[in-house]
């Protein structure tokens, strides 16, 4: 089972991408995570980059999607919102077939935030018709570096909490294929 794991954060030192990168290692036999931490990179999305004209890197972006069986994605509140850059990735792929029956799951590496999370919800369960609402995966990890993250991740609870979500995630996937 393969699973894109998108990290929302285009900071170096992100608690988001630190999380998804432990969840990596801590990956059963079986399912592979891959970390897409390159949102900074992405141009903006317009219309008339579509179709024909779509950059190589969103093109590449879009195929990792299509080959994934699901998506993750964890990402930080910026202004009470979905950090522009988030929702820039989220633009890309609204017109595109391949995102549309996609099972999509929220992790979130903060106690806080609970404004972004309503609104990616809304906007999740909009462009795929599989957003799981229900596997959410969420640790204290704010202002952690991604050492301290890896550490933490590792302790027996959020470990723990760690399977469970891939665990469930898998099954549910699994369900529906
Ligand atoms: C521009 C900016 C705006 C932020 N706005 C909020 C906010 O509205 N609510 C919140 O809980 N945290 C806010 N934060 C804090 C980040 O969400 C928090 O530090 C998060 O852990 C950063 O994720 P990262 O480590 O993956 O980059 C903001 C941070 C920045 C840089």
């Amino acid at each position: 089972m393969k699973i894109l794991a998108i990290s929302g954060s285009a900071r170096r030192a992100s608690t988001n991408t630190a999380l998804l990168k432990t969840m990596q290692e801590l990956a059963s036999e079986g399912m592979t995570l891959t970390v897409f931490d390159q949102i900074g990179s992405l141009p903006i999305f317009s219309p008339d980059l579509e179709e024909k004209n779509t950059p190589t890197i969103i093109l590449a972006l879009i195929a990792q999607v299509d080959q994934a069986d699901g998506v993750i994605i964890s990402s930080p509140e910026y202004v009470r919102a979905i950090p522009g850059g988030v929702k820039n990735l989220i633009d890309w792929m609204v017109s595109r077939a391949e995102i549309i029956g996609k099972p999509i799951a929220l992790v979130h590496a903060s106690h806080r935030g609970e404004d972004m999370l309503t609104s990616m919800r809304l906007v999740l369960s909009t462009i795929s018709n599989r957003f799981l609402d229900q596997h959410f995966l969420r640790l204290p990890l704010v202002g952690k570096s991604p050492e301290e993250v890896a550490a933490l991740v590792m302790q027996p609870e959020f470990k723990s909490q760690v399977y469970a979500f891939l665990q469930g995630l898998s099954d549910e996937i699994a369900r529906c294929q």
